[in-house]
């Protein structure tokens, strides 16, 4: 299957991240390379461009697709191993950083990756890393009843999250749950009709299962801290964001890395906290209608860029 994705808020992105010809760039989520052509392009030549993807399948075809630009590596890796990373390169500064987080186009419309709650006969997979051990298949077939219920819940806030852990004990009792149609089956048993209104029954249960695989918010504060440390001052960093989980981390640590000492101001300051960033924008970017028209998985997305002191 090719390789495609819609490169959420590219213009956005680009404007934000305010490319500096022979700057040192960093996209941890290289995916169709989309975000990283943009900079390539921006850069001229000068600077470098290094970026990292779990998936074997981005790496292959963004390096294929990138394979003019000189100034490019692409490396497989996790993004939260960037200090690693930029080590490994012998890089102690940037001048820019881009997270795109979530999944790629390529990866839910891909059969065979086991994403989409769309398809009914992919086997239970959403590793973006097919090299690494845990799967959905495990997730489903072997957590306990209570692990379920808190992963669904917490990971896609979903209601009904103690009826489907308890009908997924049920059901895996029979057989093992191997495919996407059979989970969605499940959720949709488990989901009282009156609430099938706000979307797809198995929409929430699916992205928490993905969220499970893949550690998606684990260390996610961990990194965008390690990033803001090896950011110039005068560099900036630009998060995508597509459920309020990880916005909410997001948002979190960049009110904490934006704000200065919390003394009480009648007393001198004992704490020694200094603002370390600044936000670019007060509230976060969102795609204007013209994009969500074109693609729609843009409507959920928000964009937070900050500028190192
Ligand atoms: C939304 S896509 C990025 C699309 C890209 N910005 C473009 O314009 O084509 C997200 C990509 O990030 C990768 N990814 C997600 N979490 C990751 C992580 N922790 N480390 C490395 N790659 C990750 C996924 O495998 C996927 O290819």
């Amino acid at each position: 299957m090719k390789f495609s994705h819609y490169s959420v808020m590219l213009n956005e992105c680009l404007e934000g991240l305010a490319v500096k010809k022979g700057g040192t760039y960093f996209d941890g989520t290289l995916g169709g390379g989309g975000h990283s052509e943009a900079i390539l392009k921006k850069l001229d030549g000068q600077g470098f461009l290094f970026s990292t993807d779990l998936d074997d399948d981005a790496i292959l075809s963004a390096t294929e697709r990138l394979k003019d630009f000189k100034n490019f590596k692409a490396v497989k890796s996790n993004f939260k191993k960037f200090k690693d990373v930029s080590d490994g390169l012998g890089i102690s500064e940037i001048d820019g950083a881009i997270l795109d987080l979530g999944v790629s186009s390529y990866q839910l419309d891909n059969k065979e990756r086991g994403f989409s709650y769309m398809s009914k006969d992919s086997l239970l997979d959403m590793r973006m890393d097919r090299t690494q051990g845990l799967s959905a298949y495990d997730v489903v077939n072997y957590y306990d009843e209570k692990k379920l219920k808190f992963i669904i819940s917490c990971y896609g806030e979903e209601k009904f999250a103690s009826n489907i852990a308890k009908n997924i004990v049920i059901r895996r009792k029979e057989k093992p749950i191997e495919t996407t149609g059979e989970l969605v089956e499940i959720c949709d048993e488990s989901i009282p009709f009156k609430f099938k209104r706000d979307g797809h029954p198995a929409k929430k249960t699916f992205q928490a299962i993905r969220i499970e695989v893949n550690g998606e918010l684990s260390d996610l504060d961990t990194v965008l801290k390690d990033i803001v440390d090896k950011l110039k001052s005068g560099g900036r960093l630009a998060v995508l964001t597509f459920h309020s989980l990880e916005d909410r981390i997001v948002k979190t640590v960049f009110k904490e890395l934006s704000s200065g000492c919390d003394c009480d101001k009648r007393y001198p300051c004992v704490c020694g906290k200094k603002e370390v960033i600044k936000e670019v924008n007060k509230k976060p970017i969102t795609a204007t209608e013209e994009e969500t028209t074109i693609n729609s998985r843009s409507k959920c997305a928000k964009l937070r860029v900050i500028e190192k002191l």
